[in-house]
């Protein structure tokens, strides 16, 4: 008889106001998804279990505000994250222009052992609108980023059309459990 192992693993995820956070987090947990914009306010945490191998998983993943003036909570609870997911919209130069501040102020806050080694895994997200052509950071641009980052692993997303949310969020849990 093998004997599980349960193990908490906890997530926070970053990136500008309108990125998409909140409908990606939604559409993972709860397979919804709305058009209607409710900026988050704080912070909301929520959990999703899974299997990987044979270690039972549970994923705490925090969704931050996005919009300077709802981070009402600070960045205290960055500390102990196993994971940081980075979110962009391809659609926003600017969105991706501010990774850089998420990135530096993460690993400020948190302050990993090995910043170097630490996980992070970007998202490029709504590449649903416009059938992509109204995207303005191409996906080159943004494996270069992720390569002078320390090979980041990069997915291409769309809450609203569930694209690769799945994929995503579990080689977000991979790489948060082999950093616990
Ligand atoms: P803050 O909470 O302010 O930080 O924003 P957020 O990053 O959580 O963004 P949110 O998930 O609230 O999404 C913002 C808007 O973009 C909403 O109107 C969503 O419906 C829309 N949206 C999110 N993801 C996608 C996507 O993949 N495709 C399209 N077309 N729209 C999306
Ligand atoms: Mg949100």
């Amino acid at each position: 008889m093998s004997l599980r192992r349960r193990t908490l693993l906890k997530v926070i995820v970053l990136g500008d106001s309108g990125v998409g956070k909140t409908s990606l987090m939604n559409q993972y947990v709860h397979k919804k998804f709305s058009q209607q914009y409710k900026a988050t306010i704080g912070a909301d945490s929520v959990t999703k279990e899974l299997q990987i191998d044979d270690r039972l998983v549970t994923l705490q993943i925090w969704d931050t505000a996005g919009q300077e003036r709802f981070q009402s909570l600070g960045v205290a609870f960055y500390r102990g994250a196993d994971c940081c997911v980075l979110v962009y919209d391809v659609n926003v130069m600017k969105s991706f222009d501010t990774l850089e501040n998420w990135h530096e102020e993460f690993l400020k806050q948190a302050n990993p052992p090995d910043p170097r080694a630490f996980p992070f895994i970007l998202l490029g997200n709504k590449i649903d609108i416009d059938g992509g052509n109204s995207r303005v950071v191409s996906e080159k641009k943004a494996k270069d980023w992720c390569a002078a980052k320390g090979n980041i692993p990069y997915f291409e997303t769309s809450a609203k059309e569930d694209y690769n949310v799945d994929a995503a969020f579990l080689c977000i849990a991979k790489a948060a459990l082999a950093n616990e």
